[in-house]
């Protein structure tokens, strides 16, 4: 059986003051929760004293990005080591603003996802198609494009320590969700090629997360579905109240 995971990404929100009272209040909310494991992505800037608040409790700390070089005169860039160093246990890797803003590529996508790895970090890494490319048909073709580029040249052994996310960019932040069916056919698709490049137990054992506008109210109808993994939480996760019952869906 798969774990399922609940994360939340909070993109650029919050102070570290705020880090630390949402961990306070989340924490209680939470602890009963073995259902499933729990990550939040805060800003760099919180990262330590995230886990620092987060030290001997049931939720991991994220970064929500990296650069692939462990040091060296890259200006504004932060490493995977640091991020390990700064508490860290994972990192969303190719979230589709990355892409979008700052010009991530899929071959800068696999550079990260293998520095994450190389870190010992959990990378989650997120795929999806944009509003453009599901109208024109050709969602399939993109995300096999992005799985191919970004995680062929993984070996066996570290694709079975990789999360996915598969999130539509259309529905991020939109408030249009995904219904769990049209989630369910992209989460299908990129079993497949899992299973095609890293054969069948990698595949079984593959964690996908859904991602874009899931809210308390729309988690059970996701999380019904078998090849629905958990989630990726954005504005929902900004709130204990609100991130705490998705996680308790
Ligand atoms: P959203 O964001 O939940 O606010 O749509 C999801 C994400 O970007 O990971």
């Amino acid at each position: 059986m798969r774990r399922p995971i609940i994360a939340g990404n909070w993109k650029l929100y919050k102070t570290v003051r705020e880090t630390v009272q949402f961990i306070e209040q989340l924490k209680p909310l939470v602890q009963e929760s073995k259902h499933c494991d729990i990550a939040i992505a805060p800003p760099f800037t919180a990262l330590a004293r995230a886990a620092s608040a987060a030290a001997g409790s049931n939720i991991w700390i994220a970064g929500q990005d990296l650069f692939w070089e462990k040091e060296g005169a890259f200006t504004g860039e932060v490493s995977a080591p640091m991020l390990a160093d700064a508490g860290c246990q994972c990192c969303i890797i190719g979230h589709s603003e990355r892409r979008q803003y700052f010009s991530e590529t899929n071959d800068m996508v696999k550079r990260k996802t293998q520095a994450a790895l190389a870190a010992g970090l959990m990378p989650i890494v997120c795929v999806g198609e944009t509003l453009a490319e599901r109208e024109a048909g050709d969602t399939n073709r993109v995300i096999r494009i992005q799985f191919e580029e970004s995680l062929n040249d993984l070996t066996v052994q570290d694709f079975f320590r990789i999360v996915i996310a598969y999130e539509p960019v259309w529905a991020i932040g939109t408030g249009r969700t995904a219904t769990p069916e049209m989630a369910v056919e992209v989460h299908k698709q990129i079993r497949q090629l899992a299973q095609q490049r890293f054969g069948a137990e990698a595949s079984r054992e593959l964690r996908i997360l859904y991602g874009g506008s899931v809210k308390p109210d729309n988690i059970k109808g996701l999380m019904a579905q078998v090849d629905i993994d958990g989630a990726l939480v954005g504005g929902a996760s900004l709130k204990p109240d609100s991130f705490a019952s998705i996680v308790n869906f």
